[in-house]
């Protein structure tokens, strides 16, 4: 069977990483100069079709099928209880979800705590797994300034460096998980395109032997 594979890339912190990573696969983009502004490009050799997609995004084109696999944060796959096959972790895009309080603040779980985040989902099953009631205030970025502004009282995001916290007088209270860069496979899409996605995680699970 002929015809491109279809991939989904993160736009953002994750898309430099995901390209070094592919070229040092032997995938290489077709001039790569410009690839960081388009939203769509194709390798070297024409086997690839690339999408550029915001993070949040890739699963849910992943598991529909409109795209047959990508690069997606485990993250993000948490968040939206992707059902999406998970052959590979990447071992790029490494940090951890915490949940982190203002420095000197001891958090009581006899109140209703107020947990601002980009998590919500992943935010509330961590803390019904300790049976704390709290609200979770949904935001999209820059979710440290918000204990700091009377938004809430805590709350729950990605650390990578610690940096963002330090910055923002904030500290880690309890680490809920790992994070990593997984590659992702439409389920169907691994049956029927099976040869070919194989041959993806053959090279792209050599390079990251290779790091190990
Ligand atoms: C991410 C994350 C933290 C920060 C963590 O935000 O949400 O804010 O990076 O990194 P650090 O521990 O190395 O400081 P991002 O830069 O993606 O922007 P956002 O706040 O708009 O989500």
């Amino acid at each position: 069977m002929t015809g491109k594979l279809r991939i989904a890339l993160p736009k953002g912190r994750l898309f430099d990483q995901s390209i070094e990573l592919l070229s040092r696969a032997g995938i290489r983009i077709a001039d790569e100069s410009s690839a960081s502004r388009r939203l769509r490009f194709l390798d070297e050799e024409g086997k690839y079709e690339f999408i550029q997609l915001k993070p949040i995004d890739i699963p849910v084109y992943v598991e529909s099928g409109a795209i047959d696999a990508g690069i997606a944060g485990s993250d993000v796959l948490r968040e939206l209880e992707s059902d999406v096959y998970e052959p590979l972790d990447l071992q790029i895009g490494k940090c951890k979800l915490s949940l982190a309080a203002p420095d000197g603040i001891v958090l009581s779980h006899e109140k209703h705590l107020s947990i601002a985040t980009k998590y919500p989902r992943t935010a509330d099953r961590f803390f019904k797994s300790r049976r704390a009631h709290v609200r979770i205030v949904r935001l999209e970025g820059s979710v440290e300034i918000a204990p700091a502004l009377g938004l809430a009282d805590a709350i729950v995001d990605l650390v990578e460096t610690g940096r963002t916290l330090r910055d923002n007088d904030l500290r880690i209270i309890e680490d809920i998980m790992p994070v990593s860069a997984k590659m992702i496979v439409n389920r169907t899409a691994m049956k029927t395109k099976a040869r070919r996605i194989n041959t993806l995680i053959s090279k792209l699970d050599a390079v990251i032997y290779e790091n190990t």
